[in-house]
């Protein structure tokens, strides 16, 4: 555990001194400053390859990468999912008949304000609303059937673009502001942001693991990591990501967790949706 504090705090004596950017900006200026902060950095990049992740930067990583694409190992789950997805409930109804707009090729949909209730909507949350007002059992929010489901969702939605919105409203603005403070606010023992990772030192070596920059984060997922040999929501990757910090995890689906994914896939905005990903 030292010499992985250590590893990490020696590639990090940048991000350490950068100071802190939150300011009272509007969603609208964040976005610019946000997205300009990786354009400059890494100018060779092709903006639309951010939804790549670490592959947009890094050429030997993107040719194993690619091989590994060529067999995906989340195919079978795109399957399982499609399988789900089709089969009706023991009341005859299904997925399509209560899911948002019928559920295919919604993924860039979420998450989203909902002006009636004044919260944030995601696709997990709205697959087990709909399980449940069918009379099945939730699922599980971080792995297994339900990233099987949101595997299928977000396949059927490749190549639609993320066009998030932080409505004029104040309940809005406010869950935005939360999920920067996240994004910024450093915690754990080894007291780091997310910023301090995935913006400050993107580019840079953690261990072996290369920092991706955050633009583009939120586009693929569900992820089907090899570490995992399996598939994990964005809430999973979050909680694994505190902890790699000695911070604890907050629950999948939390205020917190979906605050963090409406500003991470805010900054996102207008880049194409490419689910599931294949990620180290
Ligand atoms: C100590 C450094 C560190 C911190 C702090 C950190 N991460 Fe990560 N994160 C990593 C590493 C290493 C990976 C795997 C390599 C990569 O894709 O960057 C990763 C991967 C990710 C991915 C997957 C990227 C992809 O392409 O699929 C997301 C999303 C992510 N982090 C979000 C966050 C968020 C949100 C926070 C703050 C709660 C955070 N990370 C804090 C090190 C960090």
């Amino acid at each position: 555990m030292r010499k992985f504090v250590f590893a990490v705090s020696a590639a990090l004596v940048v991000g350490l001194t950068t100071p802190i950017i939150v300011s009272a900006t509007t969603p609208q200026e964040d976005l610019k400053a946000f997205r300009n902060y990786y354009y400059e950095k890494f100018p060779d990049v092709p903006k639309e390859d951010y939804i790549n992740g670490i592959y947009s930067l890094n050429k030997d990583f993107r040719e194993q990468w690619e091989n590994q694409e060529e067999f995906p190992p989340y195919e079978e789950f795109i399957e399982k999912g499609e399988e789900m997805f089709n089969t009706p409930f023991a009341n005859g109804k299904t997925y399509a008949d209560c899911l948002p707009k019928g559920g295919i090729g919604t993924r860039a949909m979420y998450p989203h304000f909902d002006k009636e209730s004044g919260t944030l909507k995601t696709l997990e949350e709205e697959i087990n609303k709909c399980r449940k007002a069918n009379g099945e059992k939730p699922l599980k929010y971080n792995k297994g059937p339900i990233a099987n489901l949101t595997a299928y969702i977000a396949y059927t939605s490749r190549g639609e673009k993320f066009d998030t919105e932080i409505p004029n409203d104040e309940r809005a603005l406010a869950l935005y502001e939360k999920g920067k403070k996240h994004w910024y606010m450093k915690r754990g023992q080894l007291n780091l942001s997310c910023a301090d990772c995935h913006m400050y030192n993107s580019g840079m070596f953690a261990r072996s693991d290369q920092l991706s920059p955050a633009l583009g984060h939120l586009t693929h997922f569900p992820v089907y990591r090899l570490k995992w040999q399996g598939l994990g929501t964005p809430h999973r990757r979050f909680g694994g990501c505190n902890k790699q910090v000695r911070a604890a995890a907050y629950k999948p689906q939390s205020e917190e967790y979906k605050a963090l994914e409406y500003f991470l896939t805010y900054m996102s905005k207008g880049l194409e949706a490419n689910g599931p990903a294949l990620r180290k």
